[in-house]
C-alpha cells in the first residue's frame, strides 16, 4: 500500500512541478490589469515585470553571489557524512557537480534534518540535499527537482529479534530520526506513542543496541552503514516504503529549480550521477 502511495506521490510531484512551470507564463497572459483604470506613477513598473520573466540562462540568484549553498544533515552515510572535518558522500559529490555546471562554488551547511526545509524556505540555503524524500507535505513549502535516487525505508532489528516483518511492528517501540518520513509513516501506521524520534540515525541505532527501542526504521543505505558499524544487528528483507530523493528549492526560485533540473538531466545522461551512486553503494 505504501508503495502505491509513493508512486502516486511521484505522479503528484510531476503534476505540481508542471503546474509551477506553467505558472511562470501566467503573468504574460493575465492582462486583466490593462482594463483596470490606469493609476498614477506606480503602474509604469508593472509592465516591466511582465517583460522580464526569464533570466538569462546561467544567471540564477543564490543566497550568496557566486555560491551554491546546500543545507544538509551530515549524519546520513553514504549520502552525507564527515570524513574528518569535511562533509563527503553522494549528495556532497552530486552537489559539487551541480555547482560546477551552474558555474558556482559549493558551500555545505550542516544542520538538523528537520531544519532544512525551513532554511530553504527562508533563504538560509539555496537547496536542501540530504537524501530527502519528495513528500506531499514538503511540497507545500518547497519545490523539488527531478529525482536523482531512490530511497527505501527498512527496518533494523537485533539479530535475535522476534520482529520478522512490518506486520510485527504493532505494539513495538520504534526508533527513527526526527523530521523524517520514517517518523511520519511509523506514527501513522503504529501510533505516535510507539515512535521515539532521535536527532540522527546513529543515535536511534544506539538506542536499539541498548534496548530502549525494539527496532529502527530508516533509509536503506544509512541502515547498511549502521549495521556494518555495529555488531549484532540485521536489516529485515521487507521494504517498508519506497521513495524518491530530490533537492529542495525555494518556491520562488524557479530559475534555480530549472537550472538544477537541466544540470541533473545532463549529469544523468552522461552517467555522472550513476558513477557517484556506484562509488558509494555496493551492488548487492
Ligand atoms: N529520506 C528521509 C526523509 O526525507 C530521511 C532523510 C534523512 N537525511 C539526512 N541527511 N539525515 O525524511
Amino acid at each position: 500500500m505504501k508503495k502505491l502511495i509513493a508512486v502516486l506521490l511521484a505522479g503528484l510531484m510531476c503534476v505540481s512541478l508542471a503546474a509551477c512551470g506553467s505558472k511562470q507564463e501566467e503573468p504574460a497572459q493575465a492582462p486583466a490589469e490593462t482594463e483596470a483604470p490606469a493609476q498614477e506613477g506606480q503602474d509604469a513598473e508593472a509592465p516591466a515585470e511582465t517583460e522580464a520573466p526569464a533570466e538569462a540562462p546561467g544567471e540564477v540568484k543564490t543566497v550568496t553571489e557566486g555560491v551554491l549553498t546546500m543545507g544538509t544533515n551530515a549524519a546520513f552515510p553514504p549520502y552525507e557524512f564527515y570524513d574528518g572535518e569535511e562533509i563527503v558522500g553522494i549528495d556532497a559529490e552530486i552537489a559539487g557537480l551541480l555547482a560546477e555546471k551552474l558555474g558556482l562554488e559549493l558551500e555545505i551547511m550542516d544542520m538538523d534534518f528537520s531544519a532544512i526545509v525551513t532554511s530553504v524556505q527562508t533563504g538560509g540555503v539555496d537547496m536542501g540535499l540530504a537524501g530527502m524524500t519528495v513528500t506531499e507535505e514538503r511540497l507545500k513549502n518547497v519545490n523539488f527537482t527531478d529525482s536523482y535516487a531512490t530511497g527505501v525505508q527498512v527496518i533494523i532489528v537485533k539479530e535475535d529479534s522476534d520482529i520478522a516483518s512490518v506486520d510485527d511492528l504493532e505494539g513495538k517501540l520504534i526508533g527513527v530520526q526526527e523530521g523524517t518520513t520514517g517518523y511520519t509513516f511509523c506514527s501513522e501506521d503504529f501510533g505516535e506513542e510507539n515512535v521515539l524520534a532521535y536527532t540522527n540515525g546513529a543515535t536511534a541505532v544506539q538506542n536499539l543496541i541498548n534496548g530502549s527501542v525494539d527496532c529502527v526504521v530508516i533509509d536503506q543505505q544509512p541502515a547498511i552503514s549502521f549495521v556494518e558499524a555495529n555488531e549484532g544487528l540485521k536489516i529485515l528483507e521487507t521494504e517498508y516504503v519506497i521513495e524518491d530523493y530530490a533537492a529542495a528549492v525555494a518556491k520562488e526560485n524557479t530559475a534555480l529549480l530549472d537550472a538544477l533540473n537541466t544540470a541533473l538531466e545532463e549529469l544523468k545522461a552522461d552517467g555522472s550521477i550513476q558513477a557517484v551512486l556506484d562509488k558509494y553503494i555496493k551492488a548487492e
